[in-house]
């Protein structure tokens, strides 16, 4: 039902100020649906590969297991420009488009060049769609639970992640004589669904009524604030106007770009990367692969030392998908950076657990130990890093550019994602991979430094007064910010600051 707008409110503390309906929650799953996407192809590869017939190897196996992650950043980078302009509506159907098209195209390739291809028209779009799916989200998001719906985008990656593994097992292990004809095409070419079902959902999606604010579309945006629930007059229109104008300056897109939002672009840019380098990707991206021997035992065929593996790898993302409920509920009321420092701090416990595992015992109690190792490991980066970098990603940037600036992040963290993983395999053949784990514990206590030092907190604060964070911290100090309800500048949209 609809709910009157009170007297003195505008549009934006109307949006910041209201309890989110169930039309809320639906919105937000149909925009975090690349995120499921995301997860999905990133993961189905794993178990596809083994069966791939085309005798792939060197440089162009490497781009099938990661093309997708390099489309992804180029993806990502044009979806900047192209949602700044265009609105984030467009940008989020026509992704779903590509999506399905190189998600069919892949199941239905006649050779390799085609599945390359394929590939990459799959990673533009994830790349895409994750560049803008939580600014988005952000733009329209009750300011005291912000946190909790972008954190959806993370949920539905690792739901996409355990589907991926689940749908490999059943297709290879109830049909193992057609996993090297259609059972790979089948792995690959099933994520057509839901892009099909999010192809057509995502056409009756409202537009970002703050995007639509801030390009004076302000008949539009009393048709969004109506699709959301609210009733906005023409005046609550022109009052948060009036507020983006006053926060956020003139509207030149080149003088938005201030010291202040670069700042926040590097902070954001920098958790991405400690995001991918810390590791979370190796057990997941490569889980199949290395866990399958250790857990199937030598003379098992290929066959089951990919179901093995898979079965591994399918508990690791059940656990990734368990804990990410605990980040949806704590992001909102422990704040990002007491999340994400726990989170790391677990990180560096259990990575150091799986290693030890991996050095230390052997038979039963190194499966044992090994995998407690890295469910927790996987556990810890789901309830404070995961979610945390893809929520700040869409909160931390002014209206005005928005957009580019989360599409650059995402490009950053895919790029990450990419180097990481064409890295892993030299590095573990350098030091084990016991020693890689080590790394990663070291790359994490970094972290830690870099979020305490660096990271404003951002939790329960309206999207326009976080832009005046970054504006007056200086560039050499972070160190413990403002809270919601804590002292520190304040705006109050509706007010003059
Ligand atoms: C990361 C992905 C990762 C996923 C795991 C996301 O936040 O960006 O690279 O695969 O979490 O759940």
């Amino acid at each position: 039902m609809a709910q009157p707008a009170n007297n003195d409110s505008n549009v934006l503390t109307t949006l910041d100020d209201r309890v989110p309906t169930a039309f809320y929650w639906q919105l937000t799953l149909l925009a975090t649906l690349g995120g499921f996407l995301f997860g999905y192809d990133t993961s189905n590869i794993g178990s596809a590969l083994n069966f791939v017939p085309y005798g792939l190897h060197g440089l162009a196996l490497g781009y099938l297991v990661s093309g997708a992650s390099l489309g992804a950043a180029a993806g990502a980078l044009f979806a900047g420009p192209v949602s700044d302009h265009f609105g984030r509506k467009p940008l989020l159907v026509v992704d779903a488009g590509i999506y399905a098209t190189g998600a069919i195209l892949s199941a239905i390739t006649p050779d390799a060049p085609v599945l390359l291809i394929a590939r990459t028209l799959i990673g533009v779009a994830i790349g895409a769609d994750s560049a803008i799916a939580t600014a988005y989200i952000s733009e329209y998001a009750p300011k005291e639970r912000r946190g909790s719906l972008a954190m959806l985008q993370q949920w539905m990656i690792t739901v996409g992640i355990l589907v991926a593994y689940i749908i490999a097992l059943i297709i290879f292990s109830a049909f193992p004589a057609s996993a090297a004809s259609s059972g790979w095409r089948l792995v690959l070419g099933l994520g057509a669904v839901p892009a099909l079902v999010g192809l057509a959902l995502r056409t009756q999606m409202p537009e970002s009524p703050r995007w639509l604010l801030r390009h004076g579309r302000y008949e539009d945006v009393r048709k969004a604030m109506a699709a959301l629930g609210t009733q906005a007059s023409l005046d609550d229109v022109h009052r948060a106007a009036a507020v983006i104008e006053q926060v956020e300056g003139d509207k030149s897109r080149r003088r938005a770009w201030t010291p202040g939002v670069r700042r926040a672009l590097i902070v954001v840019c920098v958790f991405f990367i400690f995001q991918q380098i810390t590791g979370i990707n190796v057990p997941l991206y490569y889980g199949p692969h290395l866990l399958g021997p250790i857990f199937s035992g030598p003379h098992a065929s290929l066959v089951s030392t990919t179901v093995a593996g898979v079965e591994v790898t399918a508990i690791m993302t059940s656990v990734n998908v368990a804990a990410t409920y605990l980040g949806f509920r704590w992001i909102d009321k422990f704040g990002r950076r007491i999340l994400a420092m726990g989170g790391y701090a677990g990180m560096i416990v259990f990575a150091l657990v799986a290693a030890a595992g991996l050095a230390f015992f052997s038979g039963t109690p190194r499966l044992v130990v090994i995998m407690i190792g890295l469910d927790f490991f996987i556990a810890s980066f789901a309830i404070g890093v995961g979610g945390t970098g893809w929520t700040l990603q869409g909160e931390v940037f002014p209206t005005a550019v928005r957009g580019q600036a989360a599409a650059f992040a995402a490009m950053i963290d895919w790029l990450a994602n990419f180097a990481l993983i064409e890295v892993f395999p030299v590095w573990q053949n350098a030091i084990s991979l016991g020693g890689v784990l080590v790394c990663f514990a070291g790359l994490c206590a970094l972290a830690i430094v870099f979020v305490y030092r660096f990271l404003p907190e951002t939790k329960g604060l309206p999207v326009e007064e976080i832009v005046r964070i970054f504006e007056q911290q200086p560039a050499t100090h972070g160190g413990p910010q403002p809270t919601g309800g804590g002292p520190g500048p304040r705006i109050q949209p509706g007010t003059s600051a």
